[in-house]
């Protein structure tokens, strides 16, 4: 008949071992440690027909958006195939999820979890695989309310309850519910004190808040209980932001020195992502890089093209216009992406075509010092960016990119229109204020270009 999961959500296994080791490598992924996909694999090495195993692993692989690992993921779906005359409906549901994925259609997949979940609303791995993809995918309302679906029904007597939290503070953040978003990620803390995902939740909101000192005093208070994790990347990127915006340049690079730069080529595009988000917004602020942007360029090579994501792709290019070595790199990247987006049907089609494609090609514009066609290709795209997944706070480098190029452009009262627009969602941002300083500049407005400038003075001594 199979044993329930640790969560009263029905498997097709009898083995409550299985069932047990299964919740063990779910936690750790939820969590961000560890090798989930190790874990699994080792258990399915000794019970190759353990359904909810193979579901597990390929689900978790799909949130790496990577070519790399796409025949491990399809192997996986093909071996919950072929065991489903044995799977449950919520089992059939998860493979149905799997196969529309590996088939291209992310979205349709999403749709696939959600009924799971609608039937089975402690499933807590149908939860994550629609709530992270609807991150991966750009999805603002469904990062929030796919979680809301469930919340009600769930509380602190059901195991993973503090995931449940981060996972909603996350989707209400992004969606500007900032005070709600904070109280439930120090709640999922209090639950769980070495959560990633809470801590990001959090860090997410001061970043929106721009209480950067708040957000470094807290990010530090806390390093134990992130920087070994497998979010640590992601979470000292963020801490970088806080400096950033205050100007401290030499903390900024001592993070990514240290914690960003691996000598070794990792492989892991995830964190690759965040030194080539981080590095480009130095580059905007002209911190010199020395060279930092070859060493990226080399490990973004061999996906150059892929074009499985346009979230990736928009990255590698940061570090291919960056390097002069890397001009081919970069031309390969805009020509497979050309050919993808007149060929594939996938779902990043409309992503690569809507906003990858303008913004890796005003990369390269704003590399190559063409500002003005930068700003040409970014001004008709800046309100439609959240179609390349991720968060506001990443995709925030697109404006910002937009901004700078329209300075540099001496387009000055665009640069002062757009400047206007950051300080009034970020008014505490001393970086912003800069931003409208130059543009009063530009247009010869000293009196006003010199009140923003030291309005971002007092923001920096305060
Ligand atoms: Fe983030």
């Amino acid at each position: 008949m199979g044993r329930p999961d640790c969560r009263g959500v029905p498997t097709s296994c009898d083995d409550s071992a299985l069932i047990e080791a299964l919740d063990r490598c779910h936690e750790d992924s939820l969590a961000f440690r560890g090798d989930p996909v190790a874990g699994i694999d080792a258990v399915l090495g000794d019970h190759p027909d353990f359904i909810m195993g193979h579901c597990f692993k390929a689900g978790i692989l799909t949130q790496a958006m990577e070519t790399r690992i796409y025949n491990d993921m399809l192997r996986s779906v093909e071996a919950a195939e072929a065991l489903s005359p044995m799977a449950n409906d919520r089992e059939l549901g998860h493979i149905a999820a799997l196969r529309t994925w590996v088939d291209g259609d992310f979205f349709g997949a999403v749709q696939c979890w959600e009924k799971v979940l609608v039937r089975y609303p402690f499933d807590l791995l149908a939860l994550q695989l629609v709530h992270l993809t609807d991150v991966l995918l750009g999805d603002v309302v469904g990062q929030r309310d796919s979680v809301a679906r469930v919340y009600a029904m769930w509380d602190e007597s059901v195991p993973g309850y503090e995931y449940l939290l981060a996972f909603y503070a996350f989707g209400l953040e992004e969606n500007r519910d900032f005070a709600h978003a904070e109280e439930l990620g120090r709640r999922a803390i209090a639950m769980q004190p070495r959560h990633p995902y809470a801590f990001h939740a959090v860090a997410h909101v001061m970043e929106m808040k721009c209480r950067h000192a708040g957000g470094i005093t807290f990010m530090n208070h806390h390093l134990d209980a992130w920087a070994e994790s497998n979010l640590r990347n992601h979470l000292w990127w963020h801490l970088s932001l806080f400096h950033m915006d205050l100007g401290q340049f030499e903390r900024v690079l001592d993070i990514y020195d240290h914690h960003l730069r691996g000598k070794d080529i990792s492989g892991d595009r995830y964190e690759e992502l965040d030194s080539a988000a981080l590095l480009w917004r130095l580059k905007l602020l002209d911190v010199d890089l020395g060279e930092r942007w070859s060493e990226l360029a080399e490990k973004w090579q061999p996906s150059a093209e892929d074009t499985l994501y346009a979230f990736n792709d928009v990255h590698a290019m940061m570090a291919f216009v960056n390097d002069h070595r890397s001009r081919d790199a970069a031309e390969m990247l805009l020509n497979a992406n050309e050919r993808y987006v007149d060929h594939a049907n996938d779902a990043n089609v409309a992503m690569s075509r809507t906003i990858g494609l303008p913004f890796c090609r005003a990369l390269q514009d704003f590399a190559e010092g063409k500002y003005g066609a930068c700003v040409d290709r970014l001004l008709p795209v800046r309100y439609r960016t959240h179609r390349l997944g991720g968060s506001f706070a990443q995709r925030d480098i697109i404006g910002w990119t937009l901004l700078e190029a329209a300075l540099r452009a001496r387009r000055f009262d665009l640069a002062l229109a757009l400047a206007n627009e950051r300080a009034a969602l970020k008014s505490t941002s001393p970086q912003n204020w800069k931003l409208v300083a130059r543009a009063y500049k530009g247009l010869g407005d000293r009196a006003r270009s010199e009140q923003a400038e030291s309005r971002a003075q007092s923001l920096l001594a305060a």
